[in-house]
């Protein structure tokens, strides 16, 4: 899910404050969040250098969203959502803000239950507004954000509040550092990272069936082996699980077209995959996800094709 080989750590940042803060339909927010980071960034650096806190009320919305889950969104799975909560808090109240691990959370994923429907997994990178819209459309696909997990933490940020940190300013003491969190990349174990790392790791151990993946054919690298699934979800699938790895490179509307199936990184994936035993597909131009860019930007020339075939089917009819 993350990326770029030259400046791998501050873009890392960039997906992160994308997951963190961008809510799950809109393209638009997902521009804005990384302006306002970048904004941030430039207002703080040689300052604070320092993000938001925790996110406020995080307990309410994470035990709220987790009965939401368990009653609304996937009735009939049974979770304890106050032990969730608990051994959440478990891992990350206490610690120092940069040192929670994958370990730390394990007892809360394991008092998570979980579905994992086959054929329906759909992975990504650098794709993550189109991705939603595509999600949305075909309601079958399946992503990290849909699994409770990523529906309870998703948009949020927090992080623990050292003992002797000695910041009295909050009325009562929580554990959590509600003033501020440490920048993404500026530590190895960061709390937000372990979790999602942790997530897409099982993730995409428990893929199976067909899966797809969504890469970005107008960046150089659109499979970057520092990225979240070139680093993590890729060694976790299990050529034994899935039967497929439909690749499908999308670019924008008026390009550039800088990676195909044919050519720059998606060579590099397909040749690991084949190295595996995965066995695979690759698609450059599918239509769905080109028609599905113009119902966000019909004005584009290369949309005049719909647009024109729509016309004649109304004036013929
Ligand atoms: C990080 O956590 C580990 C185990 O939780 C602990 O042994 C270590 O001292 C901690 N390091 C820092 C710098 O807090
Ligand atoms: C590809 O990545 C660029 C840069 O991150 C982004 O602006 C663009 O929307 C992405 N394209 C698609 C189709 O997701
Ligand atoms: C899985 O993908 C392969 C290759 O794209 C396709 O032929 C097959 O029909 C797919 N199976 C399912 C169940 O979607």
């Amino acid at each position: 899910m993350y990326k770029r080989a030259t400046l791998p750590r501050s873009n890392e940042s960039v997906r992160g404050l994308m997951i963190m803060t961008s809510p799950k339909t809109s393209a638009s927010f997902v521009t804005i969040s990384v302006s306002l980071w970048l904004v941030l960034l430039q207002l703080c650096s040689g300052q604070l250098r320092q993000q938001l806190g925790t996110t406020p009320n995080i307990k309410h919305i994470v035990v709220g969203r987790c009965y939401t889950y368990i009653t609304l969104v996937n009735p009939g799975l049974w979770c304890d959502c106050e032990e969730v909560w608990r051994q959440f808090e478990e891992a990350v109240v206490h610690q120092s803000s940069c040192n929670v691990t994958v370990e730390d959370y394990h007892h809360m994923f394991n008092a998570m239950p979980q579905i994992w429907p086959c054929d329906r997994f759909l992975f990504w990178s650098k794709t993550r507004a189109l991705m939603h819209s595509y999600a949305a459309v075909f309601r079958h696909f399946w992503t990290l954000e849909d699994t409770l997990v990523g529906y309870l933490f998703n948009d949020l940020i927090w992080c623990g509040q050292d003992d002797d940190s000695g910041n009295d300013t909050c009325e009562f003491k929580t554990g959590f550092d509600f003033s501020s969190c440490p920048d993404w990349s500026a530590c190895r174990n960061h709390p937000v990272y372990s979790l999602w790392r942790q997530a897409s790791q099982n993730f995409a151990e428990m893929a199976c069936g067909n899966i797809t993946v969504l890469l970005n054919g107008s960046i150089v690298n659109a499979f970057h082996k520092r990225s979240m699934f070139g680093s993590v979800e890729l060694d976790s699938l299990n050529p034994h699980r899935v039967n497929y790895v439909n690749i499908k490179v999308v670019t924008n509307l008026d390009g550039p077209h800088i990676e195909s199936c044919s050519q720059g990184s998606i060579l590099d994936l397909i040749q690991i995959l084949q190295s595996r035993g995965f066995q695979w597909t690759c698609t450059d131009s599918d239509q769905t996800l080109m028609i599905l860019q113009c119902i966000q930007d019909p004005k584009r020339s290369s949309c005049q094709t719909y647009a024109d075939g729509n016309r004649e089917g109304l004036t013929s009819s």
